[in-house]
């Protein structure tokens, strides 16, 4: 799936934007602060969550009018065509429609799978276990689209579960049917991520030498426990006695990990060089995309300017030899002369009404 146009209104430093693409991957350059990455946010929104700087649907709004934005987009591919629109009035959530109809954000799934990487992400393995968990969850969503429901199930459930706890309700009656939901949402949300490190594994094989294999293991948090809807309802049950006293759930899904290792040095992610661990990423969004026969749209925020020519080289055949459609952003035209006419370029300014975007 690619993206045929795009039109921005009043989100971020666009007033208002209006590209047509043609599905060949999209390099994006300009000066700091001119909204490249305000152009990619709009374009993670597409898919289900709060985009990649979770942002808060106010705080898209351009300033300082702060009138309500508007995403649009259509979609083709795979001999399917839609219109996503997005917006969110002053003080109110975002609204989906896909097609013209009112959907649900989790429906997005179902339309375009999506992968990024951004400068934050730099510190994905050092940092805690949350960012690797939601990295593991964009992969996962990317192969499975039900996991997306799953996950709110879950944490609907869970939300609940931890009310009882933190009002010490300590009757079993209580508990048993959320934990229910709560273990059948989660054996969900165990099987999606465990098909999506296998499929990623069995595509990280193929890789090049640029972008060296990762060996990824889903780390259980709060202690081992089997990962069937039953093993989860009696982990949950057991713990009832220790939640109790942390005032939360302590085991489950939300609190697992993902590690990652070098595979040929056999060293693990947190302690490889910035960037080693920088490339273990780029090697496992390309291999996600390579095990979905390059259909999701991939966001690269910042990542050319931190490689070295071959392996910048080395990126942009990659992403070429898959035919996804990447938007990549760096600060200057050069950084994107390997993709000379095999990408769209595009060149952003500000200007006195805001970010402009021109042919580059
Ligand atoms: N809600 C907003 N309204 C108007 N401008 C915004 C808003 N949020 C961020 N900006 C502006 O967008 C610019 C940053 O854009 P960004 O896309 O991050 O730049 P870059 O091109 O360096 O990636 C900053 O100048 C910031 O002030
Ligand atoms: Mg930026």
């Amino acid at each position: 799936m690619h993206l045929t146009s795009l039109a921005l209104s009043h989100f971020r430093s666009h007033k208002a934007v209006r590209l047509t693409l043609d599905g060949r991957p999209v390099a994006i350059h300009g000066p700091n602060g001119s909204g490249k990455t305000n152009l990619l946010e709009a374009v993670s929104l597409l898919s289900p969550g709060r985009g990649l700087r979770r942002a808060a649907a106010d705080d898209l709004a351009r300033r300082p009018e702060t009138l309500g934005w508007r995403v649009v987009a259509d979609l083709a591919g795979a001999g399917a065509a839609h219109e996503i629109e997005l917006r969110a009035e002053p003080g109110a959530s975002r609204a989906v429609r896909i097609d013209g109809k009112a959907a649900a954000q989790v429906a997005l799934g179902r339309l375009v799978p999506m992968l990024w990487l951004v400068p934050a992400m730099d510190r994905l393995w050092i940092e805690g276990a949350e960012g690797r968990r939601r990295f593991l969850d964009r992969m996962t969503l990317s192969f499975v689209p039900d996991h997306g429901a799953a996950t709110l199930a879950y944490e609907r459930a869970m939300r609940e579960r931890n009310r009882l706890l933190r009002d010490e309700v300590r009757d079993p009656a209580w508990y048993r049917a959320l934990e229910r939901q709560m273990a059948e949402a989660g054996a969900a949300i165990d099987a999606g991520r465990a098909e999506a490190v296998a499929r990623v594994a069995a595509a990280q094989d193929a890789g090049g030498a640029a972008f060296p294999a990762a060996d990824l293991e889903i780390v259980a948090g709060g202690g081992s426990r089997g990962s069937g809807p039953a093993d989860l309802a009696v982990a949950l049950a057991e713990g009832r006695g220790r939640d109790l006293a942390a005032g939360r759930t302590l085991t489950g899904p939300h609190r697992d990990d993902l590690a990652a290792a070098y595979r040929a040095k056999g060293m693990a992610a947190a302690q490889c060089s910035t960037g080693e661990q920088k490339a273990l990423l780029i090697s496992l969004i390309l291999a996600n995309a390579r095990a979905l026969g390059g259909a999701p749209i991939l966001l690269l925020d910042e990542v050319s300017a931190h490689l070295d020519p071959d392996r910048r080289t080395a990126l942009y055949d990659a992403i070429c030899g898959l035919g996804v459609q990447a938007f990549l952003t760096g600060t200057e035209a050069a950084l994107f002369a390997g993709l000379e006419g095999r990408a769209e370029m595009l060149a952003v300014s500000e200007g006195p009404d805001g970010s402009s975007i021109g042919a580059g």
